[in-house]
């Protein structure tokens, strides 16, 4: 699930607490349940500002978020903690500060479900996408694009390609109608959008089929508008038709309440681009030099067998990865035709590197995805290409040396940066491979399932 935030390098945004907004809200008239969200009344902000050029608008944006006017739900547990969730304390999620000892569903399973879809208001519609039809896919690119990441600074949005969609959509299981997007009536333009993809996750001893839901996007002009919970409520209608109670999702934002929360790292692969684009900065008594220097990667790799997987990997990548991610406490379970999905190459979507010993056995994998995105408002660059670590698993080569090979793969390959969370055994090799710490994060939500919380060392999962 990237968002803006994943993006973020050492700098973090400072965004004015949902809590705030709350309060304000709470004083306007009552509208309607799930109508908020219509276009409404005679002055629309968002049409003054299209009637600028779009230099001006990038720049208010800019303003808006050096003065932490930005809008969202809260970052941290504290604000977390004064905020009203007005919708999400009507769903069956752990509270904040809630006490969790027992696991299990929140809600019933066993209570009947609403026959149809949530209604929208008038001049609005759902659909269910058809990505094999490429316009559509085109349209989704274009609403992710164009809404779903930016920096709140305005600096780099993701670049979200139809090949990286399928990849990340369509799975095996994948269903249209979990790829569910809102429409105008009269214009059919898409304005919002959120999917699940089928997948099945253990947590703690408990093995459960469920969705993990991703993309939850709303067009700019539409936001605030309460849009967000309707596509929330749709989807979950939509999973729990066909027998699936559970879901787990991931964001930057601190809902109630996360089961687990990790922290984005990044290596810089070409320190001068990033610290032109100012995601990197040099600290003080550091120059270019010192920096260029002290990122310097070997010019080979140095692991033995090490290679791209190929396609005859597929069983005992699976049988690798089974085992290893045994030790965690949430991890997902992968049969053979997900690993072939979600692991096998993709030029530009998804890359694995395997290491086979003389005897044909596969001791070590390590993963990690493509994710580009365009640079805004820079004389020079124009694009970012980003690594972002999936999975690594080493049994007979050192992490360290493994990891440090897939760097020395990525900057060969054109990488800007390498990206790896704060989980599994990644804090191994986070420090002493250069790593530095975001200013961002990723946690853990679970969807009618309430269990103890889990370190990130525990978390056998990436969300993507
Ligand atoms: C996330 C997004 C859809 C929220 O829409 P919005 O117009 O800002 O918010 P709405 O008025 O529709 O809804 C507000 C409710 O949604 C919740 N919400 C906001 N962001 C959320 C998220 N990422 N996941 C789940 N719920 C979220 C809010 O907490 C609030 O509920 P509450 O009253 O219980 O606090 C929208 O900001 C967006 O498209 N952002 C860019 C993409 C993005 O960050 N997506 C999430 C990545 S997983």
């Amino acid at each position: 699930m990237p968002e803006n935030a994943h993006m973020a390098g050492p700098k973090s945004s400072a965004k004015k607490s949902e809590g705030d907004r709350g309060e304000k809200k709470a004083k306007k008239p009552k509208k309607t349940k799930g109508q908020t969200w219509a276009k409404e009344g005679p002055r629309d902000p968002f049409e003054m500002l299209d009637s600028l050029p779009e230099e001006k608008q990038q720049e208010i944006q800019k303003a808006l978020y050096l003065f932490s006017l930005g809008q969202g739900p809260p970052k941290t547990m504290q604000d977390a903690r004064r905020h009203n969730y007005r919708f999400w304390n009507t769903q069956p999620v752990r509270k904040i500060d809630e006490e969790v000892t027992s696991h299990g569903p929140i809600q019933s399973e066993m209570q009947s479900i609403r026959e149809e879809s949530y209604s929208l208001p008038q001049g609005f519609c759902w659909e269910s996408l058809d990505l094999g039809n490429p316009e559509q896919l085109g349209e989704l690119c274009t609403l992710l694009n164009e809404n779903y990441t930016e920096e709140d600074d305005n600096t780099l949005r993701f670049h979200y390609t139809p090949q990286f969609l399928l990849w990340a959509l369509c799975p095996p299981g994948w269903r249209s109608e979990w790829h569910c997007g809102v429409r105008v009536s009269a214009n059919r333009k898409l304005v919002g959008f959120i999917s699940a993809v089928p997948t099945t996750v253990q947590i703690h001893s408990t093995e459960r089929k469920m969705v993990e839901v991703n993309f939850l996007c709303v067009h700019k002009k539409l936001r605030s508008k309460r849009m967000a919970p309707v596509l929330i409520r749709e989807m979950a209608w939509r999973v729990q038709r066909h027998g699936l109670m559970q879901a787990i999702y991931g964001t930057s934002a601190m809902l109630p309440t996360p089961m687990a929360s990790s922290r984005y790292w990044h290596r810089s692969l070409n320190p001068r681009k990033l610290i032109e684009l100012n995601f990197s900065s040099l600290s003080r008594n550091m120059t270019l030099q010192r920096a260029l220097k002290l990122n310097r990667l070997p010019e080979k790799t140095k692991t033995a067998g090490l290679r791209l997987m190929a396609r005859a990997d597929i069983p005992r990548v699976q049988v690798l990865l089974r085992k290893y991610l045994r030790g965690f406490h949430l991890f997902p379970i992968l049969n053979q035709e997900e690993v072939q999905h979600w692991l096998l190459p993709q030029d530009g979507v998804i890359d694995t590197y395997v290491v086979e010993a003389p005897d044909g056995v596969i001791t070590d994998m390590v993963s990690f995805y493509t994710m580009s995105s365009t640079v805004l408002n820079h004389l020079v660059h124009t694009s970012l290409k980003a690594a972002y670590a999936l999975y690594t698993v080493a049994t007979a080569t050192p992490v360290q040396q493994l990891m440090e090979d897939v760097l020395v793969i990525a900057k060969a390959r054109g990488f800007d940066v390498f990206m790896a969370l704060s989980v599994m055994e990644n804090n191994v090799f986070l420090e002493p491979l250069r790593f530095t710490e975001g200013g961002s994060g990723v946690q853990y939500y679970l969807y009618n399932w309430r269990c103890p919380s889990i370190t990130e060392d525990k978390v056998g999962m990436v969300l993507k």
